[in-house]
């Protein structure tokens, strides 16, 4: 009785803690680059009437192989750039900053905020049969040990086999998506994985959903490949429901997606343009360095 009042307590002062957030205001989305592109397309088709502000981080890419100190210092940066865009929510459509930063900023903002790394894992937990998840990612999220701690707490009897996979975002910044080198590399990288009896393959960085299919050819049919993007974007249509923050879906807004990045615009936009369910007419260059 007494625990089920305290969590009544935690869970008022947790809404208390959002209570002035304006329903119609954008959903703040940021990545290292392009790679949060695949978790804003499944916010745009399963959240329609939801805006976004996206930040590219397209002068510091890749976040994958810095530490977790100077991710910490990239994304306070980016989530003050996005404070200032008015956002109601902040999701961190990246695996590396949400490994690294995510617990040290929830507890700064006066928004929600959410990673991707906890929808991955719980889909990952409910696919696998055999209990032998693999998960692949970039050196500083396969290094976190992040899916694993939240896998064996779903479940303790699942064995995580992780795999860093460097360069893969490097191929994905470059547009290679469908390319033979990017075959032989995967190849190398997932040979080690393919010997140890996985079925389910988290897919636990942003940019790898955009060579699914390269790593579905090297992987075979026979094992479940988890891209967190679209639990995520369920999750954050939960999140906001529960706080009676949902978009009133009323007033036409002329640009209801817009991106910025810290470098490169126009090559992020025709990226954007091959993506996204939705005409990209601008990326806007920003110094992040000023936040
Ligand atoms: N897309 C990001 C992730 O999910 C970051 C990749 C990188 O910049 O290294 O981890």
């Amino acid at each position: 009785m007494f625990l089920n009042d305290q969590h009544q307590t935690e869970q008022k002062n947790w809404r208390n803690r959002f209570i002035k957030i304006d329903r119609d205001a954008p959903i703040g989305v940021f990545d290292s680059g392009v790679g949060g592109l695949t978790v804003a397309r499944e916010i745009m088709r399963n959240l329609p009437s939801e805006k976004i502000v996206y930040f590219g981080d397209t002068a510091r890419v890749p976040y994958g192989s810095k530490s977790k100190e100077t991710i910490i210092r990239y994304s306070r940066q980016i989530i003050h750039f996005l404070r200032e865009q008015q956002v109601k929510a902040i999701v961190i459509a990246c695996n590396t900053a949400s490994a690294f930063a995510l617990d040290a900023v929830k507890d700064e903002l006066d928004i929600p905020v959410l990673g991707v790394i906890e929808a991955g894992a719980r889909v990952a937990a409910e696919e696998t049969h055999n209990k032998r998840v693999g998960v692949i990612g970039t050196l500083g999220t396969v290094g976190s040990g992040i899916h694993e701690a939240f896998l064996k707490h779903l479940d303790p009897e699942i064995t995580v086999i992780g795999k860093a996979c460097p360069l893969f975002v490097p191929l994905v910044e470059e547009g290679w998506l469908h390319d033979p080198v990017t075959t032989e590399v995967a190849s190398r990288y997932l040979q080690e994985l393919k010997q140890q009896e996985i079925d389910t393959l988290i897919l636990g960085c942003t940019h790898y959903p955009l060579i699914r299919s390269t790593i579905r050819e090297v992987m075979g049919q026979n094992v479940r490949l988890v891209n967190p993007a679209y639990e995520t974007a369920l999750q954050l249509k939960a999140l906001l429901a529960e706080l009676d923050i949902s978009s009133s879906g009323t007033g036409e807004e002329e640009f209801p997606y817009r991106f910025y990045v810290s470098d490169l615009a126009d090559e992020f936009k025709d990226f954007a343009n091959s993506i996204l369910p939705y005409d990209v007419s601008m990326a806007k260059k920003i110094d992040i360095e000023k936040y």
